[in-house]
């Protein structure tokens, strides 16, 4: 048997230069090690991110969590079999013993339990994306990529805070990367045309100053346009709009500064897609407002309907949203769960139901390629993490560019619904 024989903890940092947790858990000589990500449009419901109140690192550093894990994870782990992950997934969950691990921390536990994944990899000596549930067949998932920045991951005042292209049209990862590739370097140079800032947000994608909606829209389409591509059939415009920023009580600030009905909204949003063509929308309301969900669901007919900060990879939430009509996909989230084990459960689940699984990055992110790992391993048709710029993002798609190699197959795209 492959035991752990050590796991330590140390302070890195993340792509917004923000204090992070990486562990390091060993097998003899061999380790592996996971960084954990850190979101910026949190949901309240996700598991709790430790950081200590720490005047030197303005309250962001984790010395607590490595604390945790280097005096009391690593005890209880020690010993135990490195392939069962469910085994030493459920020990840590036990160790913490609250809801939303804030005993000690969903980010202490999740750089563990993603270090255990990779090691035992390793050990096996199997590429990690082989070392999920899906053994054979293996696919590469579309990208969403986020090429204008809004909301709270840049300053520009654009309500919706993410405005991403899907190349539909491609066969192979790599095409897929060659459309994102020929539409950002035209949204670049119209956005320089305008005479606005090519300056990027914290996912890579541009941040000019612009603060409407259909403006942004407009410049993609005009992108999409030039690179030689038609909108809504080689390539579709998708949005993340991380409602819960734009609500307060009852209403909504996502078509301009001012706050109108859930009713207006919808129809907002149904105009926009009509004259867009887009398929796909995250979170276009707070995640505690089911029925504005579920009646947008009901209008929306073709639009894959994304709850991101409505389930935060949650089984118990992504069963009432099934159970209320909510949505049709949802976003995955290690860190939002706090657990390898739990992630997969939320998958396997939200794919016996029929949802979309799309596995994402956060916004504070680093080189760790666990996501792009996670999946082709789930054979998740989508992956979000970013734009082509920005190497915390890119380092995602290189590795997938490696897993493709590795595939050796024609068509290796996942199927869209
Ligand atoms: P976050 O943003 O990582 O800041 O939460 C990503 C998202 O909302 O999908
Ligand atoms: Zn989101």
């Amino acid at each position: 048997m492959s035991k752990v024989t050590k796991v330590i903890a140390r302070q890195v940092f993340d792509s917004r230069g923000f204090p992070t947790i990486e562990s390091e858990v060993f097998c003899g000589k061999i380790s592996s090690k996971a960084i954990c990500p850190s979101g910026a449009s949190t949901g309240s419901f996700e598991a709790y991110e430790k950081r200590d109140n720490n005047k030197k690192y303005l309250g962001k550093s984790v010395f607590k969590a490595i604390y945790n894990v280097n005096k009391i994870i690593s005890k209880k782990i020690l010993n135990k079999d490195i392939h069962n992950q469910e085994l030493i997934d459920s020990i840590l969950i036990k160790l913490d013993g609250t809801k939303h691990k804030t005993k000690l921390g969903a980010n202490s536990i999740l750089s563990v339990s993603i270090a255990v994944k990779k090691l035992s990899a390793k050990i096996k000596n199997v590429p990690l994306y082989k070392n999920f549930y899906i053994k054979k067949n293996f696919n590469l998932p579309y990208p969403l990529m986020n090429i204008i920045n809004g909301g709270v991951h840049a300053n520009n005042g654009l309500r919706i805070q993410e405005f991403m292209i899907r190349p539909d049209k491609a066969r192979t990862f790599s095409e897929a990367m060659s459309i994102c590739f020929s539409i950002i370097q035209n949204l670049k140079k119209i956005i320089k045309d305008r005479k606005l800032s090519t300056a990027v947000g914290d996912e890579g994608g541009f941040a000019p100053m612009i603060n409407n909606n259909e403006v942004a829209l407009n410049l993609i389409v005009k992108s999409i346009k030039k690179s030689g591509f038609v909108n809504g059939k080689d390539v579709s415009i998708c949005l993340d709009v991380a409602g819960n920023e734009l609500y307060k009580k009852g209403k909504y600030s996502i078509h301009s500064k001012d706050y109108i009905s859930i009713k207006k909204s919808i129809n907002g949003y149904l105009k926009l897609i009509k004259k867009y063509k887009i398929k796909s929308i995250e979170d276009p309301f707070a995640e505690n407002d089911w029925n504005a969900w579920s009646d947008f669901l009901k209008k929306s007919q073709d639009l894959q309907l994304v709850g991101d900060d409505l389930y935060v990879t949650n089984l118990q939430r992504l069963k009432k949203g099934f159970l209320n009509k909510s949505s049709n996909a949802i976003l995955i989230k290690p860190n939002q769960i706090g657990t390898v084990t739990e992630t997969l459960e939320v998958i396997k689940f939200a794919q016996k139901i029929g949802y979309q699984t799309i596995i994402s990055h956060r916004s504070g992110d680093s080189e760790d390629t666990f996501i792009s790992e996670l999946a082709v391993g789930t054979n998740s048709n989508q992956i979000k993490t970013g734009s082509l710029c920005r190497s915390e993002r890119v380092a995602k798609y290189n590795q997938l560019l490696r897993i493709e190699q590795q595939l050796l197959k024609k068509n290796n795209m996942a199927k869209l619904k």
